[in-house]
């Protein structure tokens, strides 16, 4: 089977730990990008590289809310083209709109979508074919303000996806993915997830399989560009 490269931004821990775990089993060498979880992206590395010997696997340490435009060529760099790109990094802060201070509204919107833009943008530019898959979340269908910066921080992801598939078509297909309660945030109580799944069509979380076949869909289907997927068991109909 051929080797293709992702780079999966936050790929640590959580989701992006997953996403990694899932994608280097179908034989992808991996760039392995984190910020603060350093120990977590090399025990990450180490272990992937012992069970999948003839494949690549490297780590690439980045502030996205501080210099994202670096990231891109030194991926290139170490491992010629880069078939994909997972913007997946994110932080979640809550806040409603008269709570939201200039520096959480700065730093969502610096992580979570300019981040991500500076990153197509580069990829486009400097690899030239593959795919993109932006994670951003069923929040983007609700006018919800507790989250206010994140939300529209995600909305704006949301349109950047569409735009970008239409700017990048046909070498580079862009599409999106839009969790809902998937790993619940640090803090929270037990019954979180249980919780915010009863008020769904769906009744029960999802866990993470619905998001690694989505991902499976997005790769497979190649006609597929400019598509917000929810994987959400139906929240963004509540
Ligand atoms: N979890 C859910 O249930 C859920 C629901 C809906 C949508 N989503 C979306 O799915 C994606 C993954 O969710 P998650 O809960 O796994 O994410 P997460 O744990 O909140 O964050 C993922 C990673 O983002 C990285 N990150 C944060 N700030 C950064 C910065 N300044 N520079 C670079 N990296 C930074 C962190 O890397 P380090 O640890 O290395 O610092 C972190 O491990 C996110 O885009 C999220 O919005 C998740």
């Amino acid at each position: 089977m051929e080797s293709r490269t992702v780079l999966i931004t936050g790929a640590a821990k959580r989701i992006g730990n997953e996403l990694a775990l899932h994608l280097a089993k179908q034989n992808w060498n991996l760039a392995i990008h984190y910020n603060s979880s350093k120990a977590e992206a090399m025990a990450l590395r180490d272990y992937l590289k012992a069970i999948y010997p003839k494949q690549v696997f490297k780590v690439f340490c980045c502030d996205l809310s501080d210099k994202p435009e670096s990231l891109i060529s030194e991926v290139q760099k170490e491992f010629g083209q880069i078939d994909l790109l997972i913007n997946n990094a994110s932080v979640y802060n809550p806040g409603s709109i008269k709570e939201t201070p200039i520096e959480l509204l700065d730093e969502q919107m610096s992580v979570n979508f300019k981040a991500p833009f500076i990153l197509m943008r580069d990829y486009a530019n400097l690899c030239k074919k593959g795919g993109i898959i932006n994670f951003l979340d069923t929040r983007v269908t609700k006018f919800a303000s507790n989250y206010a910066a994140y939300s529209l921080s995600k909305v704006a992801l949301s349109h950047l996806t569409q735009m970008g598939a239409l700017e990048f078509g046909p070498n580079i297909r862009v599409n999106g993915i839009a969790p809902g309660s998937t790993i619940a945030p640090l803090g929270v109580d037990s019954d979180y997830l249980e919780s915010r799944a009863s008020r769904t069509p769906m009744k029960e979380p999802g866990g993470i399989q619905p998001i690694l076949k989505t991902v499976d869909y997005i790769l497979d289907n190649t006609y597929l560009t400019g598509q917000i997927l929810y994987c959400d068991g139906g929240e963004q109909l509540t």
